[in-house]
């Protein structure tokens, strides 16, 4: 039962070894082998996904690196134009708002106060319609929105999101799929990615059973001030949130960069204090990641690297690789995301923090 930690010591560990079981609930009932079940997604989902032209993405923290993701799958898999933006910027600025433009917030509680001025103020100010994707029934973001996909998460009771963000990967990846089908994407290429996302329990389990190898490399954080994460393209935002999760539960600084703007400030700060971490999966941008990697070891800068056996990415003095399993370039950003999660909780654990209940923040910011 989830309000109870059962042989976990945290809330947050439970939450995270619980992503097989919700990940695979947030697709049941939506999914065949080889397609998205459109109707399963809502009733009016077909009318409505047909006619859209541009996608507008609204939420708050762990809630907004889940659309950060889903922007690169909606422009590349739906060639469907998408814009990100988090609720308390949005709410507070004039925006030009494109014809047929589907408003889409993400919302654990859907009770973010943020994003819930976000939704009321996009419906009065002519958007197609309203989309949430959400954790809680009932919420008011489930009740005032006119297109609901619910994550099959469960109480998230951890402060720091880790189920519910990957169930919203879920449930966008599905979402994006459905758009895609109405703007080209084949058969072929949805059942390709149908079958990467049938694999993510199975590979989820594999990158839990790396714990005890995390737990050994969180060690060498415990001392430290201040931490890197380095991702490209969609694993970008995979490391802004790995940089969130080690902020809020070991109160380490972290900051999150795509790889290829280090030259362009952070190498300034590389030394051997500065641990770097790095997500790579085998995908068309490991080789420009890989000479980014060479960059940091050569200012004296520890890499921590979660990398594809086929990124080859060689460990050696100063550089530790944990391998992750083989991936489907799509739902890496699901499955890289949990040994960061891991990494923080162990770093967290060793410095004696209050993991479920980090100083200073709330599971939902009600109030503005
Ligand atoms: C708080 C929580 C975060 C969460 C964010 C957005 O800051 O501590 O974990 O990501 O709110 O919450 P929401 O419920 O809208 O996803």
């Amino acid at each position: 039962d989830s309000a109870d930690k059962g042989e976990y010591r945290h809330y947050m560990l439970k939450e995270i070894y619980e992503q097989p079981k919700v990940i695979k609930a947030t697709m049941e009932g939506r999914v065949t082998a080889s397609r998205v079940l459109e109707q399963a997604l809502g009733t009016e989902a077909g009318k409505l996904l047909e006619n859209v032209r541009h996608v507008q993405i609204i939420a708050c923290g762990t809630s907004y690196h889940a659309g950060m993701v889903a922007r690169y799958w909606i422009e590349e898999l739906a060639g469907v134009p998408c814009s990100v933006e988090v609720a308390s910027e949005f709410r507070y600025r004039k925006h030009v708002i494109q014809p047929d433009t589907l408003f889409l917030c993400i919302s654990q509680s859907g009770e973010t106060a943020d994003t819930l001025a976000a939704l009321r103020q996009a419906k009065a100010a002519g958007f197609r319609a309203a989309l949430a994707i959400c954790n809680v029934p009932g919420s008011s973001l489930v009740r005032e929105s006119d297109l609901v996909i619910m994550t099959q998460a469960g109480p998230e009771i951890g402060v720091a999101s880790t189920k519910a963000f990957t169930t919203q990967l879920t449930a966008l990846l599905l979402f994006t799929l459905a758009l895609a089908r109405h703007n080209g994407l084949s058969e072929q290429q949805e059942a390709e990615i149908i079958a990467a996302i049938h694999q993510l329990p199975g590979q989820v389990e594999q990158v839990l059973a790396l714990d005890s190898d995390i737990a050994e490399l969180a060690r060498a954080f415990m001392d430290k001030n201040h931490s890197l994460f380095l991702g490209r393209g969609a694993m970008y935002p995979v490391a802004q949130e790995g940089a969130l999760k080690l902020k809020e539960i070991s109160y380490i600084h972290a900051e999150a960069y795509p790889a290829g703007e280090l030259k362009h400030g952070p190498l300034a700060l590389v030394d051997s204090e500065m641990p770097v971490v790095t997500v790579a999966p085998n995908n068309d941008l490991v080789e420009k990641l890989k000479s980014n990697l060479e960059e940091v070891r050569a200012r004296g800068g520890e890499l921590f690297v979660f990398a594809d056996k086929a990124a080859e990415v060689k460990a050696g003095d100063g550089i530790h690789v944990l391998q992750i399993p083989p991936v489907h370039p799509i739902t890496a950003p699901i499955v890289y995301t949990v040994p960061l999660q891991l990494l923080s909780y162990h770093v967290a654990v060793l410095k004696g923090t209050d993991v479920d209940q980090p100083r200073n923040l709330a599971k939902s910011v009600t109030v503005e």
